[in-house]
């Protein structure tokens, strides 16, 4: 029996210089969500997020994925979230509401400047997921979704040329053609058995279909230091259709490590990686 102390170790370490605690092929899922494009400067040095450019921004994620594969299992997965920004147009009401919440309760990051890409109109959007997606298939990982993160409580924006943002992207990527995929622990009551091939009657007592690729889930508001969680329950959808009981998940950029939390809770082993000690502080707490 391993106690908790060897099932949850998060590293701290710049992920950019490999994962040499990590065997290879031992990990059967990493979850995580990379720092956005130049929306907070988390006052470390060799944070990734503020590169001048969004290229090299992408460039620094296809490397440090790049680690993350050597050290999957040929059958392992990798789930991304990822938002987008925008390029030049300052800070949407969103961000602002944003920093009053930091200054608030974050002394660990603050926000940055409004991003300005020169090869980009300013507000453009400049579409950081779909550069990130076409990046690591070219480096050789198997593109196998695109899920939308709906999310019903978003960020107010006062905007009024276009619709507020309500959503974010999970990346699913594989090493290899074949990978291990549980769609059951993903199933869903269905409405009604109407011979559909994706709804199945479980048990013949009530029916379930197949999980659908948009995902509605509302943002968690989390009190610790660390401002950008992503919600438990859409790291636990990707940990329990990405591993097993026993399983090793990691998270190369762990935060308060929600995945981390998760992944004790399902009876799993975490690995994760963080720059950021305060945040280190925050995730254990949080176990
Ligand atoms: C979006 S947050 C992750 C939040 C996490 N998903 C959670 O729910 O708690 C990104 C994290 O990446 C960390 N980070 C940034 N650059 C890093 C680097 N080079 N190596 C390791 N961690 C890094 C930041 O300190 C930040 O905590």
């Amino acid at each position: 029996m391993k106690t908790t102390e060897e099932k949850y170790i998060v590293f701290h370490r710049n992920v950019l210089d490999g994962l040499s605690e990590i065997h290879d092929k031992s990990v059967q899922t990493c979850v995580t969500s990379p720092p956005y494009y130049n929306l907070r400067d988390y006052g470390v040095e060799g944070q990734i997020g503020l590169e001048a450019t969004p290229e090299e921004y992408i460039q620094n994620l296809v490397q440090v994925f790049r680690h993350v594969r050597r050290v999957l299992k040929d059958d392992g997965t990798l789930w991304i979230v990822i938002g987008d920004s925008y390029n030049g147009s300052g800070k949407a009401k969103g961000d602002k509401n944003i920093d009053k919440f930091l200054q608030r309760s974050n002394k660990s990051s603050h926000s940055t400047k409004p991003t300005k890409v020169s090869s980009l109109k300013s507000r453009d959007l400049i579409g950081i997921p779909w550069m990130l997606a076409f990046a690591l298939r070219a480096d050789g990982w198997y593109l196998r979704q695109d899920i939308i993160w709906s999310k019903p409580n978003p960020m107010p924006e006062s905007v009024k040329n276009r619709c507020t943002k309500s959503h974010e992207y999970v990346f699913l990527l594989s090493k290899s053609p074949k990978y291990y995929f549980d769609y059951e622990a993903l199933e869903e009551p269905a409405t009604g058995y109407d011979n559909r091939k994706d709804i199945v009657m479980k048990e013949f007592v009530y029916p379930v279909r197949r999980k659908r690729s948009v995902w509605t889930i509302p943002t968690q508001p989390f009190k610790g230091a660390h401002f950008a969680v992503f919600p438990e329950s859409l790291a636990e959808l990707c940990v329990i259709a990405g591993s097993k009981e026993g399983d090793v998940v990691l998270d190369v950029f762990s935060g308060a490590a929600t995945t981390g939390k998760v992944a004790l809770q399902n009876n799993r082993i975490y690995r994760g990686y963080e720059i950021n000690a305060d945040f280190i502080e925050i995730g254990k707490n949080r176990i």
